[in-house]
């Protein structure tokens, strides 16, 4: 059964470009209405109207940034203030980089922690009551093939997305009887801008998705009747996933080591 949404609103996180556009195309195809967060405002701002131009929705462009202590309470205000009630949040916005931990730009390493993790978890403890009360979307956290193991050269981005992974899986058991879905999605590499943030391509382990495949399967996976509380993006990404973890820890960080110091 495909969810309709229409009647519903759902928050994106990072819907400027790559995977958070592509899910506000989706779930505005599907009927929702929608918020869209980033910080390119011009972005968020186009698309809203776009969106609403083409599929009748009511779209709000809400520029902020989430890298930012308290951010995601002080977004969860900004909404209520609009008036506006969220059914579906999508925490997407997320960057990684690339190199040697100990050279990492420190304030560059704590925007990392603080967007891919702590806005994560605000978010999600901000809006969830109000979803729980109207259990009809869902709570999605966007983690990554790379949460499944160590990520040496990309040591800070690989544990925020094991974070996501193990936090959204203990949130969905916790709220497996309220109706609401709650879902960690994995992608794998996926054809976004996300490696000229990062600023290198090494860490593309695999064939590229296109961002269309990678939100069609997350959107694939809230219709099924019981949605698992993690899903990982394609066969080939679920093959390697999977493998990561049945080897012996030492062997698959070292595999990992490999393929994203290669550059
Ligand atoms: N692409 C991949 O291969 C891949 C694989 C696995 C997981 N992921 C995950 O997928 C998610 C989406 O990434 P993507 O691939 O679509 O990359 P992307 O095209 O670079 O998009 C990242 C989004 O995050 C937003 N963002 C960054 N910093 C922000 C901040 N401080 N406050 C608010 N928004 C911020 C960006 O908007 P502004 O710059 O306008 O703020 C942008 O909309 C991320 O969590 C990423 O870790 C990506």
């Amino acid at each position: 059964m495909t969810m309709t949404y229409r009647g519903t609103t759902a928050l994106i996180t990072g819907a400027s470009s790559g995977l958070g556009a592509e899910f506000a195309v989706q779930f505005a195809a599907r009927g929702a209405d929608l918020v869209l967060v980033a910080r390119r405002a011009d972005r968020i701002h186009a698309l809203a109207a776009d969106l609403e131009a083409r599929f009748g929705v009511a779209a709000t462009a809400i520029p902020f940034d989430l890298a930012r202590a308290g951010a995601g309470r002080e977004l969860r205000s900004v909404v209520s203030e609009r008036g506006i009630a969220v059914q579906t949040l999508v925490n997407n916005a997320g960057f990684g980089d690339h190199g040697a931990f100990v050279q990492h730009d420190p304030d560059l390493v704590a925007a990392e922690v603080q967007l891919n993790v702590a806005a994560v978890v605000e978010l999600s403890r901000a809006f969830l009551p109000e979803m729980l009360e109207r259990p009809v979307g869902a709570l999605v956290n966007i983690a990554s093939t790379a949460a499944f193991q160590p990520t040496p050269y990309m040591a800070v981005y690989g544990a925020t997305k094991a974070f996501v992974l193990s936090f959204t899986e203990a949130v969905a058991y916790e709220t497996r009887s309220s109706g609401l879905t709650v879902m960690a999605f994995c992608p794998g590499a996926t054809r976004t801008e996300f490696f000229e943030v990062v600023g290198s391509k090494a860490p593309a382990v695999g064939r590229y998705q296109s961002p269309r495949q990678v939100v069609s399967a997350a959107l694939a996976a809230l219709d099924r009747r019981r949605t698992p509380g993690s899903v990982i993006s394609g066969f080939a990404n679920k093959v390697t996933s999977v493998g990561a973890t049945l080897m012996p820890r030492g062997l698959t960080t070292a595999v990992s080591a490999r393929l994203m110091k290669s550059d």
